[in-house]
């Protein structure tokens, strides 16, 4: 794994091959979904790095030892639709984490943003928020979502995704420099449309099968 300034990518030999499954325009819905289910477990495994812990008394079958129970709650934040995809991985980890909501597609024409829909949990001032969205493209989506999720109190907040495009990353650390990006590629470019290139074209119709 290579960590620069807060941006964390995702090496491993089970990531290249499934990353190579879904980028292929031939795999069909069943297939892509399981690829993702793979990466998005060593993704989650992860963007959940170096969360407090705090010390606890254990009583094993043997004698009482150390151990450890997480000092933070944990709120996982979906962008619709495709976001959707990444969060069962997070809560197989963490199967108390509360589930927030954030509905927005990107204009067509414009690329930018539009918001549909938000429930996310109360409180979360202390919690650490995964947001989650397999693409970052030109970022507007995830930064806006980190704006809103600032708005509602969030103050630690990580970004999860699969495929990231340079000019998503850039805009999101710039807006948001303290929310470190967690992904399993960095690809070349956005082309005319705003798809990252070579990317693997719009993961929620290709999850859902609305392509
Ligand atoms: C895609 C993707 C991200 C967004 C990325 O969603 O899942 O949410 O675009 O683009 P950006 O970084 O340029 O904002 P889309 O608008 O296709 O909606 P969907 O998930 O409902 O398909």
């Amino acid at each position: 794994m290579n960590s620069f300034d807060q941006v964390t990518l995702v090496d491993h030999p089970v990531v290249s091959r499934d990353l190579t499954i879904l980028r292929n325009r031939n795999t069909p819905s069943p297939d892509f979904r399981s690829a993702l289910n793979r990466i998005a477990i060593i993704l989650a495994y992860n963007s959940l790095k170096g969360l407090p812990l705090r010390k606890v008394e254990v009583e094993t079958p043997i004698q009482k030892t150390d151990g450890y129970e997480l000092d933070t709650g944990i709120v996982v934040v979906s962008i619709l639709r495709a976001g959707l995809g990444l969060v069962d991985a997070v809560t197989r980890f963490i199967p108390e984490a509360k589930i927030g909501h954030l509905g927005m597609y990107r204009d067509e024409t414009t690329h930018q943003p539009v918001d549909y829909y938000s429930k996310i949990p109360q409180n979360i001032q202390n919690d650490h928020v995964l947001l989650v969205d397999p693409m970052l493209a030109t970022g507007g989506s995830a930064t806006d979502s980190v704006s809103f999720l600032k708005s509602k109190g969030a103050q630690n907040i990580r970004f999860m995704c699969l495929i990231s495009a340079p000019e998503g990353i850039q805009r999101l650390r710039q807006t948001h420099p303290d929310v470190s990006i967690i992904t399993a590629a960095v690809d070349e470019c956005l082309n005319d449309d705003a798809f990252i290139v070579p990317g693997l074209g719009d993961a929620g119709d290709r999850i859902f099968g609305t392509v």
